[in-house]
């Protein structure tokens, strides 16, 4: 029997800076009565300058190793689902295997929008279900106040930061990831996208002056598609697990406006119980959305052992994908123990040492073949 892939940790962080939607009705031209009557949005967090895509995400993941009970060098692969990386390249999963030590673990990047973290998901369910692979660590993280026009109140009030991570682990236990499906309609590309800083158009004044780097949205098209995407795309996922609506236990949607969450559940015949929401707090946060979300409903009590979820996403490409799964990790987790604690920590600074020893040696090393040639 091929191994389940089942999750057994999960972390999410999200920075710490505030921003309501009076703060933002300071800065152009809207109220806070608009936006939460249009979005369900009240408040979104925004990363401190110091601060990045890879540094929420190794939080979070630590998190996540944390709860799964994990060292960090029993981690196979790691996928990092995003559309704010670091940098082009390296990738931003390279970054977090170095800083967690991950020593044995191959790691990319993933870009699939706000879907990126529900196909990193299926990817990995995949590996481990075809024995490549027993542990996989997926985070979906973004830093989207960077590449937002603060001057653009269509799009400013939507967005927000943050990261949150899942472990997956393979074993012939019953349960875990049942069914994955994925979808893409390149089509759609333009209504979101962010114009220039790509090889297409690479950065230049002109594009700078233009502030073509920062994201834009054909907004009604996207709220148009995303309610008929979220609904089929769980449709098609539970017929492909053999289940009904009636077994979902918990949904949790992409959480990008209320009235698309909302109006997905009437059109499955879903109580709002059975759909978990925090997009009034954190608004946005693309690839980082579903997993935050999840976090929190397992913190919230939502969540049990045994329960059916449906993790469903849609986003820029365009793109989507659903997962289901049951949920297999005994719930409440243990508190973390102080001895853990300083272990995870002592882990962390070794990497970091060690990270740095390599990063100098092969410095000498291009030194003396200098000094030879
Ligand atoms: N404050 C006040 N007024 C505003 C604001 C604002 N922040 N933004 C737009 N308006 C105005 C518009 O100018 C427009 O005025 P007009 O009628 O005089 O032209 C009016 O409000 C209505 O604008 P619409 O765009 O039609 O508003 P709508 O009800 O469609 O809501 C929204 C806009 C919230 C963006 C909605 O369309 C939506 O949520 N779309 C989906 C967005 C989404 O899901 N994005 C996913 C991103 S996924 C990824 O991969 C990143």
């Amino acid at each position: 029997m091929s191994p389940q892939a089942h999750v057994t940790g999960w972390g999410k962080y999200v920075p710490q800076r505030v921003l309501t939607n009076n703060d933002l009705a300071q800065m152009v031209e809207t109220s806070d009565e608009w936006i939460t009557t249009r979005t369900g949005i009240a408040e979104r967090r925004i990363a401190a300058d110091d601060e990045s895509t890879s540094s929420m995400a190794i939080k979070a993941a630590q998190k996540a190793l944390s709860v799964a009970n994990l060292n960090p060098t029993q981690i196979d692969l790691i996928i990092v689902a995003t559309a704010t990386p670091d940098h082009a390249f390296p990738s931003t999963a390279c970054l977090v295997q170095d800083a967690l030590g991950a020593t044995h673990a191959a790691a990319f990047d993933l870009s699939a929008g706000c879907s990126g973290f529900v196909y990193g998901l299926s990817v990995a369910a995949g590996l481990i279900e075809a024995g490549q692979y027993e542990n996989v660590l997926i985070i979906g993280a973004e830093t989207l106040s960077r590449i937002t026009d603060w001057d653009d109140r269509a799009t400013c009030v939507l967005f927000g930061d943050g990261a949150g991570a899942v472990i997956l682990h393979g074993n012939a236990a019953e349960g875990g990831v049942l069914s994955g499906t994925l979808g893409a309609d390149g089509s759609g590309g333009e209504l979101l996208c962010v114009p220039a800083g790509g090889c297409k158009r690479p950065p230049s004044h002109e594009t700078v002056a233009e502030g073509m780097h920062y994201l834009t949205m054909k907004g009604r098209e996207v709220f148009r598609f995303a309610v008929r995407i979220m609904p089929s795309a769980t449709r098609k996922v539970l017929e492909m697990a053999d289940l009904t609506i009636e077994d979902i236990d918990l949904i949790v949607p992409h959480q990008a406006n209320q009235r698309i969450i909302a109006s997905s559940a009437r059109s499955l015949n879903l109580t709002p119980e059975r759909v978990y929401s925090n997009v009034a707090r954190y608004g946005n946060t693309s690839a980082a959305s579903v997993p935050i979300a999840l976090c929190e409903a397992v913190d919230e009590g939502y969540v049990h052992q045994g329960d059916v979820l449906v993790l469903v996403g849609f986003g820029a490409g365009l793109t989507w994908a659903a997962t289901a799964l049951q949920w297999s990790a005994p719930l409440p987790t243990d508190p973390q123990s102080r001895t853990k604690a300083v272990w995870y920590k002592v882990l962390y600074r070794y990497a970091k040492v060690r990270s740095w020893i390599r990063s100098l040696v092969r410095k000498i090393a291009a030194q003396f073949t200098k000094f030879r040639q």
